[in-house]
């Protein structure tokens, strides 16, 4: 008699996956929290992966999840940066919230593809996901619309693809239908974009070196605002993008948005806003300020992995001309065609796959709401500060800026090579983790607050293993 496929399954492994899916999911559960709340002691960062041996040969018939649970906790976890813990200051790396992870694991169990309404609630949850951002960036709903992006590079994507065919589209060029060469003179006006803007303009055919760079404000990453009004007065392109920041990833300066958004009414200049993690200083009623005018921009990048603490990926694009972004990101084919009502996501980024990336916010901001999230943040920034006075006290290092928000740059006294070895020897404490940074020429450390679980005592503990290195 044949053998159905599951008794073929059966007969081939020691394990059933379905029938064990309660103890794989408890075990998961358990081995999550160990890692989320490693003791104290456990080191920031792994110093030496090198016992991981990535030419390892291929499993030839596997043992189930449970045999594979058991090597991850072997093999890997111990190996991995507690990136989610207090200490761990590098780049701007968010943590992961208790309800954000079960979010992205419920996104993992749903396995939707998140593309369109059909049949499913995915779209609806993306559009009340981009409305409660609106709130909390304290901008009216409606005024902008968007979709969640695999993180702030993507977002930047696509304002430059947007903002290309939008001013193609004034003068009369369709830069979707006849590709970039179209627009040759698509000019860029930016003082402190950041990496991933540039990558972007490279990708977008734009090409990396073609932006005019307008001086910064004397001691700022903030754009001049009166060299960007003589560019774009002498500029004579006819397709403008002007690219400003609500938060550089150095010093954390804001652009003037509103003599910005004023400058680019004048002169038919489309204003991109990239506020990565900046956009959510809008929570803190001390910093509310320096959002002034973002809501003129015609778009807009954010992130949830950074500062909302939601797991990657989960990157924000808004725009107020969301028909020109579906144009450029229109995907047709007959197998694609819909009747069904609501917004259809595949046709407003990069990828016609996309995971339930609107569940883990979801959660996250139902789960802690506005003043959760305006906790974390007005938490964070009071961290940088605090740290920043001792910095600025102490007499064997130096502060390089006063934060604005939530990251301190510093260094210690000696020359650029000194203060690299430093960097080593602070961060091979274990108890703290920062990252490298030039600042006005000068090697820095850069410690960025952006992460709900660190406490007052952690700064305590981040001073004295600075203090044990020096
Ligand atoms: C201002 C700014 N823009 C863009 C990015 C890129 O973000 P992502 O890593 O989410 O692509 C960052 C990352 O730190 C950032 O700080």
């Amino acid at each position: 008699m044949q053998k159905s496929c599951r008794e073929v399954v059966q007969m081939n492994r020691k394990f059933d996956d379905l029938n064990e899916i309660g103890d794989i999911f408890a075990l998961t559960g358990e081995i999550a929290r160990e890692y989320l709340q490693a003791g104290e002691d456990a080191p920031v960062i792994c110093a030496d992966t090198s016992a991981f041996d990535p030419a390892a040969p291929l499993p030839a018939r596997g043992d189930g999840a449970i045999a594979a649970l058991d090597a991850l906790k072997t093999d890997i976890l111990p190996l991995v940066a507690t990136s989610t813990g207090p200490r761990y200051l590098g780049f701007v790396t968010g943590g992961a919230t208790p309800a954000a992870i079960v979010g992205d694991w419920m996104a993992s169990a749903i396995d939707q593809n998140a593309t369109g309404p059909d049949g499913t609630v995915t779209a609806a949850v993306e559009q009340q996901v981009i409305n409660w951002i609106c709130d909390l960036a304290g901008m009216p709903r409606g005024r902008f619309d968007g979709a969640l992006t695999t993180g702030a590079t993507a977002s930047n994507l696509l304002a430059v693809v947007t903002a290309r065919q939008w001013c193609g589209e004034q003068i009369g060029v369709d830069v979707d239908a006849d590709g970039a060469i179209a627009l040759p003179s698509f000019e860029i006006f930016s003082a402190t974009p950041h990496a991933s803007m540039i990558k972007d303009l490279s990708v977008a055919g734009v090409g990396r070196n073609n932006v005019t760079r307008i001086v910064t404000e004397p001691g700022t990453e903030a754009m001049h605002v009166h060299d960007l009004a003589n560019k774009l007065e002498n500029s004579t392109s006819k397709a403008k993008m002007v690219i400003a920041s609500a938060g550089t990833v150095n010093a954390t300066d804001f652009d003037d948005l509103v003599a910005i958004a004023d400058l680019c009414a004048a002169y038919g200049a489309w204003l991109h806003v990239d506020a990565a993690f900046g956009l959510f200083a809008a929570l803190d009623e001390r910093r509310v300020h320096l959002l002034a005018g973002i809501e003129r921009a015609d778009s807009i990048t954010s992130d949830g992995h950074k500062w909302l603490n939601v797991p990657y990926d989960c990157g924000i694009f808004l725009t107020r001309q969301i028909s020109v972004l579906e144009k450029c990101f229109r995907a047709f084919a007959p197998y694609l065609a819909s009747r069904a009502e609501g917004n259809s996501y595949i046709n407003r980024g990069v990828e016609n796959s996309r995971r339930f990336r609107a569940l883990p916010l979801w959660m996250a901001i139902k789960a802690y709401g506005r003043a959760g999230m305006a906790d974390i943040i007005r938490r964070n920034c009071d961290q940088a500060r605090d740290l920043a006075h001792w910095v600025a006290d102490h007499s064997g290092l130096v502060l390089l800026r006063d934060p604005q928000l939530n990251v301190v740059m510093f260094c210690g006294r000696g020359n650029d090579d000194a203060n690299r070895d430093l960097l080593d020897r602070i961060n091979g404490t274990g108890k703290v983790f920062l990252t490298p940074t030039i600042y006005n020429g000068r090697f820095g450390f850069r410690a960025a607050f952006s992460n709900w679980r660190t406490r007052d005592q952690d700064i305590e503990i981040i001073k004295d293993a600075i203090n044990s290195v020096l």
